[in-house]
């Protein structure tokens, strides 16, 4: 593969690549199909990185489904699947960096998965030394992840491009994700109904201050035993702060994760 990505280098082409985890759905075909626009050769990856999931139970549980995954990419016009093994990506064994991002990384899905971050930002620093893409392609779902993956690229000054786009959903507005399918069908209609909430926390906005807007969303989302809140927090979308007033000039976005059906879900609502 690196023979053949100095080639296209060399030959003027435009490297992106979309990394997954596999367990593909209509919101990685949607960022492939975004990504073509950008670039000359798309790769899409697919590892499972042990090193992000801070729980083990997890990490057994998340889905494996590479047959049908490369199945789907033949259908796009995405160029090559790259799926690493463990020593490809880990040939000193498995580590993770600590990455000094600043508060940003240690807040919402950093204050819930210790660790969680410092094992993403290792392989995708990992990966795009294998790959060297000129653009790479996030879902905003993960709103935290494509956020500290833009900051780390800066920080580490590589060439590469880090653009993300907005969040795919099933028609009952549950965002696409690859644990959905661990959600059972009664669960599915219960998951559903967390955007319905967001969506009305965005007119709340126009009422509520931003401490109020959060209090509003947990009150309404929150169910014990049905759907129970990790966190719902509004902060800014320049640095992940907590919001004391809106600010003209400023982006907010709420952000939440949240268990159904012993599913941890996560989910985002832009404010403005
Ligand atoms: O979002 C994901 O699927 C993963 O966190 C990523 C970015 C592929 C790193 O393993």
């Amino acid at each position: 593969m690196g023979q053949w990505i100095q080639a296209l280098k060399h030959a003027g082409k435009r490297i992106g690549f979309v990394p997954t985890m596999g367990a593909l759905h209509e919101g990685h075909i949607s960022l492939v199909h975004n990504a073509l626009e950008h670039c000359d050769v798309l790769i899409v990856s697919i590892f499972v990185n042990p090193t992000q999931f801070n729980d083990p139970k997890d990490l057994l549980k998340y889905p494996k489904t590479l047959p049908s995954d490369v199945e789907m990419l033949l259908k796009c016009p995405c160029n090559a699947v790259f799926v690493p093994t463990i020593s490809d990506i880990y040939p000193e064994g498995q580590f993770k960096d600590e990455w000094e991002l600043g508060p940003s990384k240690d807040v919402l899905e950093g204050e819930f998965r210790p660790g969680h971050f410092d094992g993403v930002l290792t392989v995708v620093s990992r990966l795009f030394e294998l790959v060297k893409p000129d653009y790479a392609f996030f879902g905003e779902k993960d709103f935290q992840q494509q956020y500290l993956i833009k900051k780390m690229a800066e920080k580490e000054g590589n060439q590469v491009k880090v653009l993300s786009f907005p969040t795919i959903r099933e028609s009952n507005g549950l965002a696409m994700s690859s644990r959905n399918r661990r959600l059972q069908s009664d669960d599915v209609i219960v998951a559903a109904g967390i955007y319905k909430i967001l969506l009305q926390m965005k007119v709340q906005r126009k009422n509520l201050g931003p401490q109020e807007l959060e209090e509003w969303g947990n009150k309404n989302l929150n169910r014990p035993g049905i759907i129970d809140i990790e966190y719902l927090k509004v902060v800014k979308t320049s640095d992940l702060s907590s919001v004391e007033i809106w600010e003209e000039n400023e982006g907010h976005i709420a952000l939440l994760a949240a268990w159904v059906g012993g599913v941890r879900l996560l989910d985002n609502i832009f404010l403005d």
